[in-house]
C-alpha cells in the first residue's frame, strides 16, 4: 500500500510543480529579467522568432513521434507472424517529401530570421535617437552620452519611445550587455566597437546583467535601464548638467576633504575639480559619482544606494564584490571618515 500511496502523490506533486512554475511566472512578467516579457520593439521582434521558431519545431515533433508511435503500435511483431512487411528502401516519393518539407521549413525560419537580423543590425540615425556608449568594466557599467555632457555607471536613463544607439566597448576583458526586456545581448569586445540599439515602449526600471565570464565577479555585474517619460529624463539630464555637488552640512564637508585624499585620484564628480583617474586606454578607472543621489543602487547594481551599503562598500569592498578592485579603506579611514564621505557622496544631487 505504502508504494501505491506514492503513486498516487506523484501527479499531485506534478500539479504542484506547474502550479508553482505558473505562479512563478506570474510574478516574472512585468519588468522581470526576462526575454519572454518583451518591452521594446526590438525584444519583441526577438520574441517573435523565438515563437516562430518554436512552433515550427514542436509541429516537426508532434508529426514525427505521432508517426512513431502509429508504427510502433500499428506494425509491431506479433507472436506467430513470421511475415516480413512490404520494403520501402529508396522509395522516391517518400525521399522527395522528407527533402522538400524540410526545406520549406527552413525557408519559413530563414526569410524573417535574415530580414529581422539585418533590420535589428542597422545603425540608427537621426535628430530623434540618442547615442550612448556602453564601457564593460570588471565589475560595473560605464554609460557616456556624447551629445549631453553625461557620464554615469550601472544605470542607464533613457527616454521611453526613443530609439537607443549604443556603441559597446571594453576597458579590460570580454563582457556583454544584456537587457532581457529591451534586446539581446551584443559583446563588449576590447579594442573593438560594436552597436545594436534598444527602445523601451512604455517609462519602467528594466534589470540587465553582462552575459559573458570576465571574471571573479561576473554574476555581480549587474544594470538598471531606467525607462523615462521625455520629461523626467530631462530633469535627471540636468541633474548631470548641473550638478550639486557642494556639500550641505559640516559632515559633507569633511567628507570631502576625505575624498580628496583618498578617492578622487579614480573617481571624478561633475562640478568639481575630482577629475578621477585613467586607464592607459583611456577609460575612467573608476565610476564617475556625480548626482550618486539619484541611483537606486551601488556597485554593479549589487547593494541598495544607502549610507549603510555605502559605508559598508568603502570599508571593504571585497567582501561585496570577490576581488573588486577598489581598495579596502579598513584601517586607512576611521570609522568616523567613511560615514563622513558617505554622507558627503548621498549628498551629491
Ligand atoms: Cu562583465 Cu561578465
Amino acid at each position: 500500500m505504502a508504494s501505491r500511496s506514492r503513486f498516487a502523490s506523484r501527479p499531485a506533486a506534478l500539479a504542484a510543480l506547474v502550479l508553482a512554475a505558473g505562479l512563478l511566472g506570474a510574478c516574472a512578467s512585468g519588468h522581470a529579467q526576462s526575454a519572454l516579457s518583451p518591452a521594446g520593439p526590438v525584444a519583441k521582434v526577438e520574441l517573435q522568432l523565438i515563437a516562430e521558431s518554436l512552433w515550427i519545431m514542436v509541429g516537426v515533433f508532434v508529426v514525427v513521434a505521432g508517426l512513431l508511435v502509429f508504427a510502433l503500435v500499428r506494425y509491431h511483431e506479433r507472436s506467430g507472424d513470421q511475415h516480413i512487411p512490404k520494403q520501402v528502401e529508396g522509395d522516391s516519393r517518400l525521399e522527395l517529401l522528407w527533402t522538400i518539407v524540410p526545406f520549406i521549413l527552413l525557408i519559413i525560419l530563414a526569410v524573417p530570421t535574415f530580414t529581422q537580423t539585418f533590420a535589428l543590425a542597422a545603425t540608427q540615425t537621426g535628430p530623434n535617437v540618442l547615442d550612448v556608449t556602453v564601457v564593460g568594466h570588471q565589475w560595473w557599467w560605464q554609460f557616456d552620452y556624447p551629445s549631453l555632457g553625461i557620464v554615469t555607471a550601472d544605470e542607464m536613463h533613457i527616454p521611453a519611445g526613443t530609439r537607443i544607439e549604443l556603441t559597446l566597448e571594453s576597458a579590460d576583458v570580454l563582457h556583454s550587455f544584456w537587457v532581457p526586456p529591451l534586446a539581446g545581448k551584443e559583446d563588449n569586445v576590447p579594442g573593438r566597437k560594436n552597436t545594436m540599439w534598444l527602445e523601451a515602449d512604455q517609462p519602467g526600471t528594466f534589470p540587465g546583467q553582462c552575459a559573458e565570464f570576465c571574471g571573479t565577479s561576473h554574476s555581480e555585474m549587474r544594470l538598471l535601464v531606467v525607462a523615462q517619460s521625455a520629461s523626467a529624463f530631462t530633469q535627471w539630464a540636468q541633474g548631470f548638467q548641473q550638478p550639486g555637488s557642494q556639500p550641505q552640512t559640516p559632515q559633507a564637508q569633511d567628507g570631502m576633504q576625505v575624498f580628496q585624499t583618498n578617492c578622487s585620484s579614480c573617481h571624478a564628480i561633475g562640478g568639481t575639480t575630482f577629475q578621477g583617474g585613467q586607464t592607459a586606454s583611456g577609460f575612467p578607472i573608476a565610476p564617475n559619482l556625480t548626482d550618486l543621489s539619484a541611483h537606486v543602487t551601488l556597485a554593479g547594481g549589487t547593494l541598495a544606494n544607502d549610507s549603510a551599503d555605502l559605508i559598508q562598500w568603502i570599508n571593504n569592498p571585497q567582501a561585496l564584490m570577490p576581488d573588486a578592485i577598489m581598495p579596502a579603506f579598513q584601517g586607512i579611514l576611521t570609522q568616523t571618515q567613511e560615514q563622513d564621505v558617505a554622507a558627503y557622496l548621498e549628498g551629491l544631487t
